[in-house]
């Protein structure tokens, strides 16, 4: 092929065929102008829209490349630090209450207590509240953020009240924890959101807020009780039906309300 043919072929003005330049019509090199035209058109409208990801990569790349593997997390994207300490802060409210609850299962465990329903209910709450802890510290390291865990208070060790009695007044003591969580996690929510952090808020609002919305309920629902029942033989009923109601694998936010007690 002499560089001349070569020259027309690749213009796209003509073709081979075997030996043989065909050199289209004027019609036809009208049609092929026009195609071309429209195809070169739509390549840079595609170009000027569409992601350009070897361009656009290059500050993700950079912060990775710098980071100092021992000190510094791989993953972090755009997670704020006002989320960070927030979070911390959100860990350490879910580890005190746990604390709380473990007193308070340790109390009606006493020999001269004796309620094992409330002593359960209570084991079993502190063990969710550390979950819920636990929760946290996997989204935290999930995001990149670094886990500080920060200091926990002595919790009271009686739960005894003159005109309440014990049980309601641990349980209206659980209900109070319950709703300061309710808040505390909503404010979480608050900086996540102004953080525009989406991930972060669907995080709370999906594992987080509707159980503590539940477990106000349910919670609300025990000190209901307990107000009906009073003091003496109702509360040793109510233990019972709460031993029931574990047995049966009700947990302290699973939203089964306990049957009414005679
Ligand atoms: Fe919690
Ligand atoms: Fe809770």
């Amino acid at each position: 092929m002499t560089a001349a043919v070569m020259a027309f072929s690749m213009k796209g003005a003509g073709s081979l065929m075997g030996n043989r330049v065909v050199v289209p019509m004027p019609q036809q090199r009208r049609l092929i102008r026009s195609s071309t035209t429209t195809c070169m058109a739509k390549t840079k409208e595609t170009t000027e829209v569409n992601f350009v990801p070897f361009q656009e990569v290059k500050p993700q790349l950079a912060t990775v490349s710098k980071t100092d593997a021992p000190t510094e997390s791989f993953a972090r994207c755009n997670y704020e630090a006002s989320c960070e300490h927030a979070m911390n802060e959100q860990i350490n409210i879910e580890y005190n209450i746990s604390y709380i609850y473990h007193s308070l299962y340790a109390f009606f465990d006493r020999d001269n207590i004796g309620l094992p329903g409330l002593a359960e209910y209570f084991r079993n709450s502190s063990e969710e509240e550390r979950e819920h802890a636990e929760k946290l510290m996997i989204q935290q390291n999930r995001r990149g953020g670094r886990v500080k865990l920060l200091s926990i208070l002595l919790p009271e060790t009686e739960f005894n009240h003159k005109d309440k009695g014990d049980a309601l007044y641990s349980m209206e003591l659980a209900l109070s924890l319950e709703k300061l969580n309710f808040i505390k996690l909503r404010e979480l929510h608050r900086v996540a959101a102004n953080a525009e952090d989406a991930q972060l808020a669907d995080f709370i609002e999906s594992e987080f807020l509707q159980e503590q919305a539940q477990a106000i309920k349910t919670v609300s629902e025990y000190v209901s009780q307990l107000r009906r029942v009073g003091k003496g033989l109702g509360v040793f009923e109510f233990d019972r039906y709460l031993s029931g109601q574990i047995a049966n694998g009700a947990g302290p936010a699973m939203g089964a309300a306990l049957p009414a007690v005679a």
